[in-house]
């Protein structure tokens, strides 16, 4: 079976668990081991935009963003960093930018936060609530260049099914 045949077949299971369930982690938790176990990842989990651990050390000037960061939820795979600044690694530059990043070589992204040495390249994709960053979903692969536009496709539509199942204002996401 093709990368694609797997995700087609993934899509409508992963739907059909997400409308039967209301609970939001219970959800997650369900996403993750399925795309971890039928997609053979090594690590997949999602990061929450959360109110910052050291809230006390920020100024009043700080950007909202900057009182914020990525702290762990849901995952499948070896324990991994609990935290993750505004615009640090890849999850925190998918939060900054607002978009999916690739990175084939994570050797080679600068600022790449290494939270298992056997990861090789990874894919973090940035679920939106009104119009805000509200999670990302970090997938990493022991292989090198392991994704490409075909995860983009099917993680996008993934995390969409979560979007539109618990917001009510993203109008541009669903078209
Ligand atoms: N590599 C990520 C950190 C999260 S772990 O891979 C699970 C990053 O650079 O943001």
């Amino acid at each position: 079976m093709t990368k694609q045949e797997k995700y087609i077949e993934l899509v409508p299971q992963i739907k059909a668990l997400i409308e039967s369930e209301s609970d939001l982690i219970a959800n997650l938790a369900n996403l993750v081991a399925v795309l971890k176990y039928e997609l053979d990842f090594f690590w997949v989990g999602f990061y929450f935009v959360k109110p910052s651990g050291f809230l006390l050390e920020k100024k009043q000037e700080d950007k909202l963003e900057e009182k914020q960061e990525l702290v762990l939820g849901p995952f499948q795979g070896p324990i991994a960093c609990t935290r993750i600044a505004y615009g640090k690694g890849v999850c925190g530059t998918a939060w900054k930018k607002q978009e999916t990043i690739i990175v084939p070589d994570v050797h080679q992204f600068e600022g790449h936060i290494a939270c298992n040495a056997q990861s090789q390249s990874e894919i973090v994709i940035p679920v939106l609530k009104d119009a805000k960053v509200w999670m990302v979903l970090d997938v990493d692969s022991d292989k090198l260049n392991n994704f490409d536009e075909t995860d983009v496709y099917y993680l996008e539509e993934i995390t969409i099914l979560i979007e539109k199942k618990y917001t009510s204002l993203s109008p541009n996401r669903f078209p």
